[in-house]
């Protein structure tokens, strides 16, 4: 069995889609997985994964990369804060949706709802504002909820927010309830899952990069039927939207981009 063949078993043993994910990328990953187990070809691994539920879910753990920190690219989060959550509140009293698509561990979603926390407080009503997160991999959205953190996810948060927005719990540290009250984690798959809608700013950081090109503009192309107008589009910063134009989005600062038309 080569490579091809086994995407394609693996999808239907499974459902994952691994033909959009860059396929060098992903082949050697693969392959370095295999071979730390001494298996020696795609047909025995397949045997194994075919046997083995837990094979199965440890394998799907390990093909998501969930790799995250807290404002992880301070500069765009400074953006965030400063340019992209102040419009949006001066703009729109209520309902305003923020989705973090691919938020591993909600690293990235608690960044947002501190800030969000900093802009207006927590006494406002619960109609003004909701962030929902979801990324495909179930474990990651497990550590998520428990909103459990080692400290060095949190070198960009100076002390006194550590101590003001989580709270010791061993070596760890655990966000406070403020913070979390206002996220809702979602299992979903963006290469097959119904897309939120009617957002205000949409996260997808550190995501586009694991897909082909051709995917990235599938997925482009259903966020912005998500995004409402002058809503707002993120990526990492070292993703880019090629053609932004094409999709009525304005490039405001390094990696975010509002909609326009
Ligand atoms: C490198 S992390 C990025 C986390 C965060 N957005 C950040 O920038 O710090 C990529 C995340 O994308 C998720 N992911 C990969 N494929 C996905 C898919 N098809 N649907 C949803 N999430 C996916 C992974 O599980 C992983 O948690």
């Amino acid at each position: 069995m080569d490579y091809d063949f086994f995407k394609r078993k693996f999808a239907w043993l499974t459902g994952f889609d691994l033909d959009s994910y860059k396929d060098k990328q992903m082949e050697r990953r693969i392959q370095q997985f295999i071979r730390r187990m001494e298996i020696d070809s795609y047909d025995s691994y397949y045997k194994l994964l075919e046997s083995s539920d837990q094979e199965k879910i440890r394998f799907l753990n390990f093909l998501t990369i969930n790799q995250t920190s807290f404002f992880r690219d301070l500069l765009v989060f400074k953006n965030i804060k400063n340019n992209v959550l102040p419009e949006i509140l001066d703009r729109k009293k209520a309902r305003i949706k923020i989705w973090s698509a691919g938020c591993s561990n909600g690293a990235e979603t608690y960044s947002l709802s501190i800030l969000m926390f900093e802009l207006i407080g927590n006494g406002t009503q619960p109609y003004r504002y909701c962030i929902v997160a979801t990324d495909i991999d179930s474990q990651v959205l497990k550590q998520a909820e428990l909103g459990l953190f080692p400290v060095n996810l949190l070198d960009n948060v100076s002390k006194k927010s550590r101590e003001k927005y989580f709270f010791p719990v061993g070596d760890k540290l655990q966000i406070k309830p403020e913070i979390k009250k206002r996220v809702i984690f979602r299992q979903h798959d963006l290469l097959k899952d119904e897309y939120e809608d009617n957002c205000d700013l949409i996260l997808c950081r550190n995501v586009f990069i694991y897909f082909k090109p051709e995917t990235q503009q599938k997925l482009l192309a259903k966020f912005m039927e998500a995004l409402n107008p002058r809503g707002y589009f993120i990526t990492g910063s070292s993703e880019y939207v090629s053609s932004y134009h094409q999709w009525g989005l304005e490039k405001k600062h390094m990696a975010i981009y509002q909609k326009v038309k």
